[in-house]
């Protein structure tokens, strides 16, 4: 099996939580669009569910396929959220934004009553950190941020380089018209206490720690799916 038959498996499974009337956060990166491909299937079968897209692409790729869209202002409660993630560590902490849609990936799944996280099991790890931890930031003073994120970092003994994202040489833009900067520390001891780290600095706008977010994982494995409870 290769890595996205493993996606479209753990999608297929997760499909299985979604029921009619649903209001559901809809996630973004290659998993959650195979979510979004199966799910536009039932759509055309007749399941009835209201869609709020964590992304523009994702919002796009609903709208070809005619999966039914609402914004987060329109349904500020959400049943359930289904998305993907970059790492799934102990306690379904999570790191996400590998594709720069955090900020709107946190505020759907906080509004969402249950999030489900779908991945191949590549994504699991024992201690998260190997993926670079995505920080968005607001453009003004990148500087001093960044001068503060580094400070906040060694405080807490994680070292290693924050590289500004670029995409075709220029600086990555989030939907939200932010920047990022990923933290390359491998190794992440107290995931809670960066969260509030980089919470405390002004600049900083969220971050792609997920922690006591996921309620459920489905991890799709060559020999099978493993769903892990966050309890
Ligand atoms: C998008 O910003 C991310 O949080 C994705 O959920 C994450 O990067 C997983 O993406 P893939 O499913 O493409 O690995």
């Amino acid at each position: 099996m290769d890595a996205r038959a493993l996606k479209i498996e753990a999608a297929r499974i997760a499909l299985s939580h979604v029921e009619r009337g649903m209001k559901l956060g809809i996630g973004s990166g290659s998993t959650a669009e195979e979510f979004v491909r199966l799910l536009a299937v039932r759509v055309s079968e007749g399941l009835e569910i209201i869609g709020v897209p964590t992304s523009e692409r994702t919002a796009q790729l609903c709208r070809e396929l005619g999966v039914p869209l609402a914004t987060l202002d329109e349904e500020p409660a959400l049943d359930l959220t289904i998305d993907g993630a970059d790492e799934i560590g102990p306690g379904l902490s999570l790191v996400k934004g590998g594709g720069g849609a955090l900020l709107r990936e946190k505020i759907v799944a906080y509004a969402s009553n249950r999030m489900i996280v779908i991945a191949d099991v590549s994504k699991v790890v024992e201690n998260l950190g190997r993926f670079p931890l995505p920080i968005e930031v607001n453009a003004f003073g990148l500087r001093a941020s960044q001068l503060a994120i580094e400070e906040a970092c060694r405080a807490l003994g994680l070292s290693g380089g924050l590289v500004l994202r670029k995409r075709d040489g220029e600086p990555f833009v989030t939907d939200g018209g932010h920047l990022i900067l990923d933290a390359s520390f491998g190794r992440i001891p107290d995931p809670l206490a960066l969260s509030d780290a980089l919470h405390a600095i002004p600049g900083v706008v969220e971050h792609g720690l997920f922690l006591q977010m996921a309620d459920l994982a489905v991890v799709a494995e060559p020999d099978g799916v493993k769903t892990i409870d966050g309890l």
